[in-house]
């Protein structure tokens, strides 16, 4: 697969088998990521990736946290905001995942469902967390995107799906206890990884793009 087929075949995977990836195959997916540009090559960005019976572990955590009405503390707050344009195309979004599965993205229920589904890492056999330490600015930040989609890229050209996943550090300060991560770090995503189930109906979806002329101004 070449690189531009690699981007745009890319989607979240929210329906995983069982079965786990081998060691050697996510070692050479994060070796390959590592090669994203950062600013001065700080390289500001680090990985746990957890699997078997620790991932299990965090999962029920997290979903007792959140059935417990445990107040979430992410490091990086969940905006409730958004400007106009960005606003119209997650309201997109949202009717498209409507008409197309009946899943209504704004309803309260479905709402707890898809975060418990979050929790348990879509079944996924692994979790990954990126972070980087706190004091780090808004640059390195914008780093640790470059490397997150590197890293779904890297995955995607092995055949290994993924999902980028903010929801999966709503309770930042827990995971970071129970990861041993120091307070001085930043948990930034969670991630889900493994092999995509082709029968899951969580993977039918396809998400839409608004046409270029929306975002791009040519300036001659
Ligand atoms: C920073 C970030 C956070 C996200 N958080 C979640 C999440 O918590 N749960 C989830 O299921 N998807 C999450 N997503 C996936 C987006 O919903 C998805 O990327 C978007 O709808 C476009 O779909 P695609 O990835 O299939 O192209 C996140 C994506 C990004 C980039």
């Amino acid at each position: 697969m070449d690189a531009i087929e690699c981007i745009r075949t890319r989607r979240s995977i929210r329906g995983f088998k069982p079965q786990p990836v081998p060691k050697e195959i996510l070692h050479e997916i994060l070796e390959t990521a590592v090669w994203s540009p950062s600013y001065k090559n700080s390289q500001p960005w680090e990985v746990i990736i957890l699997s078997g019976r620790k991932k299990e572990e965090l999962s029920d955590m997290l979903v007792g946290l959140f059935e417990k009405g445990t107040p979430t503390c992410p490091d990086i707050p969940e905006p409730t905001v958004w400007p106009e344009a960005e606003n119209a195309r997650i309201a997109d979004l949202y009717r498209r995942r409507a008409e197309a599965s009946g899943i209504r993205l704004d309803d309260p229920e479905l709402l707890k469902k898809a975060k418990i589904a979050n929790f348990r890492f879509y079944r996924a056999p692994h979790a990954v967390y990126l972070f980087q330490d706190a004091s780090l600015t808004p640059w390195s930040l914008f780093d640790l995107g470059l490397f997150a989609q590197s890293l779904m890229l890297s995955a995607h050209a092995r055949g290994i799906g993924t999902v980028p996943q903010a929801f999966a550090t709503d309770y930042a300060q827990d995971v970071k206890r129970f990861l041993y991560i120091p307070e001085t770090k930043r948990l930034i995503l969670g991630m889900s990884i493994g092999y995509a189930d082709p029968g899951s109906p969580a993977n039918a979806f396809r998400t839409h793009r608004v046409d270029i002329s929306e975002i791009v101004k040519w300036v001659e």
